[in-house]
């Protein structure tokens, strides 16, 4: 039979190391500042009930053309997450927390069946955040600050934010209605799709990149002119407090996003050093009515994703946060066959230095080779002369200082002096 080779599926790829611990390490990055601003970690699962995610709204493309949903064995209909906040706000919803606002971060993949191209996947990572129980705007502007000082924080300067409010309740229905007679009066010079987009939600119209809509959606009526006072206060109040903290934003007014539960402050970072069409490095906005659509009591909502695999093509045609360093500290070049190494890489991991060793008792000269290509500013050298001495021979793989002859047992401590000789 013909062996069969496998590959990593369209639209997913694997991450090998260095970029894997590049990944790792942003993950960290946004950990801290997370940590900084009081957000607690939330884990949760990568499936859920088809129906979690059905609140994000059917005409959305995430929900109607994109979600991995299937049955499961039980026949229950279950989907792979396409994004966290509905399971977030499940989560919140499910363990009711006491205290408010209830503030979470996370990490890790979601799932959407997209036409795969250079930083679009169908699985791809975010970070975010949501916050739970206040509609404080001041709220809004810690979280956006969050995500534009993670960004400064990875040393990114090419990068904008954009912002729009989508108005609530008390405003959103007469706009729309303004909006579908305007779209209705236009109907036949709008693409086909924006067509049967209107009979689902005018709004999403907006979010249509289609040339034949362009003109069209110029002129269409704007959310933030018809904003209620108590909204449009809401709105100025965030403005007011991302000035006070000389964080640059633009007025998007036809920025929609991609998910239906947006209400009020929305907004997308972009990134100017990426192409157009998959520059947005992330996004979000309030959810105020989300928690009830999925069974909780009335809790208003906000928070962001940022899609870590667009902020790393970002970063690398900015020449930010490059990969981290994985070179051992040092390799060990066993003479005797290997058991010696076995005895000495063991003793430098306990004493927290990065080792690492040749195998298949190969000759010197090979695992010099192999020692040189790893990297590591130093080599450990043993034979048959070192084991009977209870020493090793100690080489500097770059600088000046040559080799040494130190005891094995002096080992550990003089290559952790050599390493950090500021301690
Ligand atoms: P989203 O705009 O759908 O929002 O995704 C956020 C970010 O994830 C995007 O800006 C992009 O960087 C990244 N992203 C999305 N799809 C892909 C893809 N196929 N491949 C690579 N990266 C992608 C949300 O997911 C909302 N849950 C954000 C939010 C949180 N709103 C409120 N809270």
């Amino acid at each position: 039979m013909a062996k069969t080779k496998f590959q990593a599926l369209r639209g997913t790829r694997d991450i090998l190391s260095p970029d894997s611990e590049r990944h790792r390490a942003l993950v960290d990055v946004f950990a801290e500042e997370a940590r900084l601003a009081g957000y607690g970690h939330i884990m949760s699962p990568i499936f859920e009930e088809l129906g979690v995610f059905q609140r994000l709204g059917d005409s959305t493309d995430v929900v109607s053309k994109e979600m991995y949903a299937f049955e499961d064995r039980d026949g229950s209909m279950i989907a792979l997450r396409p994004e966290l906040t509905a399971s977030v706000v499940r989560a919140f919803v499910q363990h009711n927390p006491a205290a408010l606002p209830w503030k979470a971060w996370y990490e890790g993949p979601q799932f959407r069946h997209e036409k795969p191209q250079a930083g679009r996947y169908r699985q791809f990572s975010q970070v975010g955040i949501e916050v739970l129980g206040s509609d404080d705007p001041h709220i809004d502007v810690e979280v956006v600050a969050l995500g534009w000082r993670f960004y400064q924080a990875l040393g990114m300067s090419q990068v904008s934010l954009l912002l729009n409010s989508l108005g609530d309740a008390s405003c959103r229905p007469a706009y729309h209605a303004a909006l579908e007679t305007y779209l209705r009066d236009h109907f036949d010079d709008l693409s086909e799709q924006s067509q049967a987009t209107l009979e689902k939600n005018p709004l999403r119209v907006l979010d249509s990149k289609r040339r034949e809509d362009a003109g069209i959606i110029a002129g269409a009526p704007l959310m933030v002119d018809h904003l209620s006072a108590e909204t449009a206060e809401h709105f100025a109040a965030v403005r007011a407090g991302l000035e006070a903290l000389g964080i640059p934003y633009e007025i998007s007014p036809r920025l929609v996003r991609g998910l239906d539960y947006y209400t009020r402050t929305t907004f997308e970072f972009a990134s100017t050093a990426l192409d157009n069409a998959q520059n947005a490095v992330g996004g979000g906005g309030r959810y105020d009515g989300l928690a009830e659509s999925l069974g909780g009591k009335p809790t208003p909502g906000i928070g962001f994703a940022l899609g870590v695999d667009r902020i790393l093509l970002a970063c690398d045609a900015e020449e930010a946060f490059p990969a981290p360093r994985t070179a051992p500290d040092v390799f060990v070049v066993d003479l005797t066959g290997g058991a010696e190494a076995i005895l000495l890489t063991d003793i430098l991991r306990r004493a927290g230095i990065a080792a690492d060793r040749g195998f298949d008792g190969r000759s010197m000269k090979a695992q010099m080779k192999v020692a040189d290509r790893s990297g590591a500013p130093w080599a450990v050298i043993v034979g048959e002369d070192e084991v009977a001495n209870a020493t090793v021979t100690l080489r500097d793989m770059h600088g000046e200082s040559g080799q040494t002859s130190v005891a094995r047992d002096a080992l550990a401590a003089t290559l952790n002096t050599r390493l950090h000789p500021e301690n």
